[in-house]
């Protein structure tokens, strides 16, 4: 397979073909997504709540970002991998200035990230501007943003009535400034599959937002069965039926690509 690459994802979201993401923290399981086929890896700064055991991701430093990303590059060149390494910058590294988020981007890059992803809309697009013209990919994710869990009053549905008008604005605005890639978590499946037809240039990325997104991404322990808690509605154990970690991924990547994940049923919102 040829690396993952941003012409690359752009033709697949101009064609309709459903970009396949999951999370990994490590070298090994970047390793087993990268051969099941996983179009993007995140390194997300969810690893504050799976491999920290943070109660949110705002006590995420970058430093541990950029080791988790390190590690995970390595484990990608150790089979000389092609999936495309995206890293989160985490709360704090990047809302100062334009300039810290640069300084900040600079490290993950350095780690051996591909694109950088930062959260919110409005007041970001200035630095994802500032970001992309200095050659830097940039994934920007709206809806429900865990870095501002406690400004939004929980973990829920964001987008909804009168506030979808302000999502899209901003999603809009977003893409304008170059971002190419947009994770939209927990928003209308509606309001994502209209945004999905009004972002040409920026590919949607799905996870409780319904079908209609260029692509999917799961945190990578939910879609294993890998926790204790109850999974929230729109994962789905990819274990069930599979006969191991490697069988699983490929699974997720065949239902992605093949529009059987995520069901109607898994987002009610
Ligand atoms: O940190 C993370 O894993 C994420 C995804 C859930 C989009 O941001
Ligand atoms: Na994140």
């Amino acid at each position: 397979r040829k690396p993952v690459s941003l012409p690359r994802l752009a033709d697949m979201h101009a064609r309709g073909e459903k970009i396949a993401m999951l999370t990994a923290y490590d070298a090994t399981f970047a390793a087993m997504a990268d051969a099941a086929g996983v179009d993007c890896i995140l390194v997300g700064d969810s690893l504050g709540m799976v491999c920290q055991g943070l109660p949110s991701t705002v006590g995420v430093t970058l430093e541990t970002m950029r080791y988790h990303t390190e590690s995970v590059s390595r484990g990608l060149h150790r089979v000389q991998g092609t999936t495309w390494l995206i890293a989160d910058l985490p709360f704090g590294s990047y809302q100062q200035s334009r300039e810290q988020a640069l300084a900040s981007a600079t490290v993950l890059l350095q780690a051996g990230a591909h694109m950088i992803k930062l959260e919110g809309g409005g007041w970001t697009t200035d630095t994802v501007r500032f970001l992309v013209d200095r050659g830097i990919p940039i994934c920007a994710h709206l809806g429900l943003t865990p870095q501002t869990v406690h400004a939004l009053g929980g973990y829920r549905v964001q987008g909804r009535g009168d506030s979808a008008a302000r999502l899209r604005e901003e999603a809009l605005a977003l893409q304008d400034a170059g971002a190419t890639m947009l994770v939209l978590e927990m928003v209308p499946a509606e309001l994502s599959a209209q945004l999905t037809l009004e972002l040409p240039h920026c590919a949607t990325i799905g996870i409780g937002a319904g079908k209609g997104t260029a692509g999917q991404v799961l945190v990578m322990h939910d879609m294993l069965g890998i926790n204790l808690g109850k999974n929230p509605k729109f994962v789905r154990n990819f274990m069930e039926g599979a006969g191991g970690v490697r069988e699983a991924m490929e699974a997720y990547v065949r239902a992605v690509k093949d529009g059987s994940f995520p069901v109607d049923a898994q987002h009610a919102w």
